[in-house]
């Protein structure tokens, strides 16, 4: 079932698409109503009943015409193609990056539906979204789950999208290694059924969110793109796969498609609207800022630094860090240089490690907070080093990170945690 709100009725009443049930509930509350009336014989009730009846006879033979439509107009607006105005497809637009793009693409006057199942993301965020625009016809949200194809084919045969930016998935590198064939599941063939609705549907824009754990571990850095993908936990190996499924197909079609690697994902908004919201229960999975901000609001005891022996200049991993706002730049930049019968692939990082020792630092001088930290033992799946080589990307798209300082990222992430204690 898919539950679509909208504009100002958005958490008032969700609205179900596709089903009769409510005209079926009404015309057995009539005849109810009718056996009763006769119960009691009431000529005069039978006879208001009777008119009511046809009444509604009448209503429901226009509402099946084929010119009458029962749906509001904002549903119109999603549902037609509008001169100037682009209609982006956001997938898992609840969840942290969804979101922060969602809100960049509205901020840019584009038009927006997101679909997410909320398993991760976070209602509060749609709503942040919805009162930040809440004209009609510029969001929609749909409830509805990317492995139920039939549902997203309804999706995509009741809304007209001009491009689809794919960002929902379970994204854990730990949690990969103990549940694969979720993984495989959610990512590889929810991906697939997003094509296959896209192909339907002649949808010829897509921009993909894939990972640098694509990538494993390669023994030279900086990473390019033609850096052999190697991926060595079943994250990396489901959203490899995936990318070479979008590959594959759209060398048949005159797609557009752009493939973004990102690193690892830090920042929230700087006007502090949205953050980072995990639920509490995958915090052990968790992502080292959300850790991080854990253990300065005391939550969690302190930091867990997984792996002390790699072989990196302190001995911790080390990662790139992107800022979520130069990533949403990236996505805004792709959509605009997509062009048909075109893959561009594009690592978004800024192009310098940190270790994880680094970040720590960084962490504690953002919160103010003496954060406790405990080294332990490597975590299986986890690689020694990584970080991007962005030059294909800035002289392609003209893109480069600016939100670079790691401590200034953390601390607009921490000044909304502390604002969002519990979330949205
Ligand atoms: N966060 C990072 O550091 C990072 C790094 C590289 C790539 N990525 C990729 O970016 C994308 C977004 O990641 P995020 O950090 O925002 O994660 P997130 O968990 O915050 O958001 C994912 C969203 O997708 C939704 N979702 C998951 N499965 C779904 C399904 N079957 N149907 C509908 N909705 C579904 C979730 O409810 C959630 O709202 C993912 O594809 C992830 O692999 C993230």
């Amino acid at each position: 079932m898919v539950y679509k709100v909208s504009g100002s009725d958005l958490f008032k009443q969700p609205f179900i698409i596709g089903s009769d049930f409510k005209f079926l509930n009404l015309t057995d509350q009539l005849r109810m109503d009718f056996l009763d009336s006769r119960r009691q014989s009431n000529a005069g009730k039978v006879i208001a009943v009777a008119f009511f009846i046809a009444g509604c006879v009448v209503m429901l033979k226009q509402m099946y015409s084929p010119s009458y439509t029962t749906r509001p107009t904002w549903y119109i607006t999603f549902s037609q193609h509008e001169l100037g105005v682009t209609h982006v497809l956001v997938t898992g637009g609840a969840g942290y990056i969804g979101s922060h793009a969602a809100l960049r693409l509205l901020k840019d006057s584009y038009r927006v539906t997101i679909v997410d199942n909320l398993s991760r993301g976070n209602l509060g965020a749609v709503k942040v979204l919805h009162e930040q625009f809440p004209e009609p016809g510029r969001l929609q949200f749909i409830y509805a789950d990317l492995g139920d194809a039939k549902a997203v084919s309804k999706i995509f045969a009741e809304n007209t999208f001009d491009a689809v930016m794919h960002f929902a998935a379970v994204a854990y590198v730990g949690e990969s290694t103990m549940e694969p064939l979720r993984y495989y599941h959610n990512i590889t063939s929810n991906t697939l059924v997003v094509l296959e609705a896209m192909a339907a549907h002649n949808v010829k824009t897509l921009i993909y969110s894939s990972t640098c754990a694509t990538y494993g571990e390669p023994v030279k850095m900086p990473i390019r793109e033609e850096t052999p993908q190697l991926p060595i936990n079943p994250y990396g190996k489901a959203k490899k796969m995936a990318e070479d499924i979008i590959i594959d197909f759209s060398n048949t079609t005159d797609m557009a498609v752009m493939i973004l690697r990102y690193f690892n994902v830090i920042g929230s908004d700087p006007e502090g609207r949205l953050g980072e919201a995990p639920r509490p229960e995958l915090r052990e999975h968790g992502r080292i800022s959300g850790a991080c901000f854990d253990a300065a609001r005391g939550i969690i005891p302190g930091l867990k630094v997984k792996g002390t022996d790699y072989k990196t200049a302190d001995g911790t991993c080390v990662r790139d860090y992107i800022d979520v706002t130069d990533l949403v730049d990236a996505h805004v930049k792709a959509l605009a240089h997509a062009k048909p019968r075109k893959v561009g692939i594009y690592n978004v990082g800024t192009g310098k490690g940190r270790s994880v020792k680094e970040f720590v630092d960084a962490c504690k001088k953002a919160t103010g907070v003496e954060i406790k930290v405990e080294y332990l033992d490597r975590r299986p799946g986890d690689y020694a080093e990584v970080f991007s080589d962005p030059s294909k990307i800035k002289q392609e798209l003209n893109w480069t990170a600016q939100y670079t300082d790691l401590q200034e990222s953390l601390k607009i992430a921490w000044k909304w945690q502390k604002s969002h204690l519990n979330g949205y």
